[in-house]
């Protein structure tokens, strides 16, 4: 069965192509330089940037798999959330393709879509698991005790990781995206010489805070304590934070295996923390953990039995929380 999974989201074009749940082609036409200029994402450009290269992108997919679009068996495009201008353009191409060709079309939820990524070389796992959900825009640990059922945890209470470490580099004259910047500069920084604590230690709950860790890398730099030690000392508290919140999930559960997903399960200080903590760990391949469109054809390879039964008449939504409280 060959899928293809759309993701128009936020600034990235992903184009990927799934057989049999096994990834064949991951395309993703980064916009990054268009929005650098402009210190973040522009909605509108994003969108207009996604409706030039959609088209040109899949055909580029369908002919590395040596495929036609009458060989799809199934066509599935991120739902939400997201902007709602970007991801109608993703949603409503891949409607209109799966309505052309007279084939199937599943919405996909872009939470499902990076666990399933996490899940990808990973065909043996059931649940129950924890799935922690780190990227920029995204900072979530939901409880998994089915498929398709999905218990937040907690979730940050301002901003997500990512952008936490996207606003660090930012303060520390590094470029987009900050997290791989950060991860490089912290390697020649000493990580004690800057006083910064823990966010929310001590909570009872689950909930996550980086904007603190924001303004204290700003009062750091007032200090004038070099940037490599600021990058060192940033990274080590935000990663011990998100190490405590996993932890003390899985012992709330007693749950051991982890899923660990979003444009941040890429840093190695997290992952070495969260393998010290002696948790049972997925993180997705390579090209898997930012957002792609690979992602979103593996959901669809495992939820499209269970998807709803009108599903062109569902329309895109820019908020759309994944599962109860
Ligand atoms: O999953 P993703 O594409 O974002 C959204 O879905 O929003 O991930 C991008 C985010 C950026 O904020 C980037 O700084 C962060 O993931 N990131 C990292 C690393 N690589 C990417 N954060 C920390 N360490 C990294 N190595
Ligand atoms: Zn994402």
């Amino acid at each position: 069965m060959w899928i293809l999974g759309i993701d128009t989201s936020c600034d990235d074009t992903g184009v990927g192509l799934v057989r049999d749940g096994v990834v064949v082609v991951n395309r993703v036409a980064s916009q990054t330089l268009l929005h650098q200029r402009y210190g973040g994402v522009v909605p509108e450009l994003a969108s207009r940037e996604h409706t030039q290269v959609i088209d040109g992108l899949v055909q580029q997919a369908l002919g590395e798999a040596g495929l036609k679009a009458a060989d799809l068996d199934l066509i599935a495009a991120t739902r939400g959330p997201g902007l709602i201008g970007a991801l109608l353009v993703g949603y409503t191409y891949g409607k209109g393709l799966a309505f052309a060709l007279g084939k199937p079309f599943v919405p996909v939820h872009h939470l499902e879509g990076h666990i399933y990524a996490a899940l990808a070389e990973h065909p043996e796992v059931e649940p129950p698991f924890l799935a922690l959900i780190a990227s920029g825009g995204h900072t979530h640990l939901f409880e998994v005790p089915a498929w398709g059922t999905y218990r937040l945890l907690g979730a940050t209470l301002d901003d997500a990781a990512g952008e936490a470490f996207d606003k660090a580099a930012r303060l520390l004259g590094l470029g987009y995206p900050g997290g791989p910047e950060i991860e490089r500069l912290a390697e020649q920084g000493e990580p004690g010489r800057v006083p910064l604590a823990v966010p929310l230690q001590g909570q009872e709950g689950f909930a996550f805070s980086f904007s603190g860790l924001k303004t204290a890398v700003a009062r750091a730099l007032e200090k004038g304590h070099a940037p490599a030690d600021i990058a060192a000392r940033f990274q080590q508290v935000a990663v011990e934070h998100i190490v405590q919140v996993v932890t003390r999930a899985a012992r709330h559960t007693g749950l051991s295996t982890v899923l660990v997903t979003g444009g941040v399960a890429q840093n190695t200080a997290l992952k070495t923390q969260l393998q010290a903590a002696g948790l049972r760990l997925m993180f997705p391949p390579r090209g898997l953990a930012t957002d792609n469109g690979a992602m979103i054809a593996l959901a669809a390879w495992r939820t499209h039995a269970r998807s709803p039964h009108n599903p062109m008449a569902l329309p895109a939504a820019a908020y759309l929380p994944l599962g109860s409280a």
